[in-house]
């Protein structure tokens, strides 16, 4: 019996389509080579090139697309990614943004064996978009809950517990932003007394800049609000090899969007040699998030494989493979 699951995507602008095209294909081999699974993709428009051709940057249509489905990919939108993703994510309340960085083979990186978590609130802050703003001035509000701050705790703290790490850090500036970012500790400290086995510990978020740079190795969970998971997750992202490696998850009760923590890279956009991995790496994590643990790290294998191997890479890891060859060479992997 072949469990078929239902996947939106939405491929978007800029290299989207390129690294989407790719991911698909992957995940379509993978489903004949291990059996038992197989995928029904519903491709959804959003981004750029829709809003100039329907008015809309996220159509009705795709939110209910994404619903109906089990879960989505995601690649990337152009200028309108605040009109997409930003309502996607709020709208389906996918309050965990989990972005794990991670070190492979053979790719240049700052610690070799480095392997963390980022947990991003993801649904408030200031993404919350209340706001206003004139020509000669703009003011956005900071807005953290003690729902918010307490349930993306638990989920880091869950997360930990489940994958066997042991640490969460939180990370803030209380110290100068004492109303919100106060709130998100307290919250943090609250939820830290309920899980006793994980080691619980507290950064100022400029610190942690640095020391993500110096001693990446002291971290495993960082937990977080917004703007911070944001900037810190691109940069972990860079501690490990690139944006062309760094998947993620928006995560909420029950929906899911997975997507590359990149953009849509356009100055390699149209040339067929974008890394299509950290898309590939986001659908592994979709399939985990399915509950196809054996399946996700197939796939996980397989690009660490190719990786490893380093005869098929794209240009950003210092190769001369196009996408369709890395994902060829990932789907000989399998
Ligand atoms: P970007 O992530 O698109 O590109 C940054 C740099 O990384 C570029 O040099 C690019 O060539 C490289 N890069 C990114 N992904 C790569 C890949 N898969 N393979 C090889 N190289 C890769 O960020 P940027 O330039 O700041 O933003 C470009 C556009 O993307 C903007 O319009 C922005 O709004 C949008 N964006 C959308 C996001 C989303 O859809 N969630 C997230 C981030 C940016
Ligand atoms: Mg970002």
């Amino acid at each position: 019996m072949t469990r078929r699951y239902r996947i939106a995507t939405i491929p978007g602008d800029g290299i989207g389509p390129e690294v989407m095209g790719a991911a698909v294909s992957v995940l379509e081999a993978l489903g004949d080579k291990i059996g038992g699974i197989g995928f029904d993709f519903v491709e959804l428009p959003a981004g750029d090139a829709c809003k100039k051709a329907t008015g809309v940057a996220l159509p009705e249509e795709t939110v209910r697309g994404v619903k109906g489905s089990e879960a989505c990919l995601f690649a990337a939108v152009g200028e309108t990614a605040k009109e997409v993703i930003l309502p996607l994510r709020q709208r389906l309340d996918l309050y965990a943004n989990v972005r794990p960085a991670k070190a492979y083979p053979n790719v240049p990186n700052v610690k070799g064996d480095l392997d963390i978590v980022i947990v991003r609130e993801n649904t408030e802050g200031l993404y919350k978009m209340v706001g206003d703003g004139g020509p000669d001035w703009g003011v956005a509000l900071r807005v953290i809950t003690r729902r918010a701050s307490e349930r993306i705790a638990r989920y880091a703290f869950k997360l930990a517990e489940g994958e066997g790490r042991r640490k969460v850090t939180c990370v803030h500036k209380a110290n100068v932003l004492d109303t919100t970012c106060g709130l998100f500790v307290d919250s943090c400290r609250k939820v830290a007394r309920g899980f006793p086995e994980i080691f619980y510990e507290e950064q100022i978020v400029d610190a942690c800049a640095m020391r993500l740079v110096t001693h990446p190795e002291q971290f495993d969970v960082i937990v977080t609000t917004n703007l911070f998971g944001d900037i810190l997750s691109d940069e972990a992202a860079g501690i490990v090899g690139g944006l062309g490696l760094a998947p993620s998850g928006n995560i909420g009760e029950s929906f899911a969007v997975f997507e590359p923590v990149h953009g849509t890279a356009p100055d390699i956009a149209g040339r067929g040699i974008a890394n299509p991995m950290a898309t590939i790496l986001s659908a592994g994590m979709m399939l985990d998030w399915l509950g196809k643990k054996d399946a996700a790290k197939t796939l996980e294998e397989a690009v660490g494989g190719v990786l490893k191997e380093g005869k098929h890479l794209t240009p950003d890891l210092g190769g001369s493979a196009r996408t369709s060859e890395a994902a060829e060479a990932i789907k000989k992997k399998i």
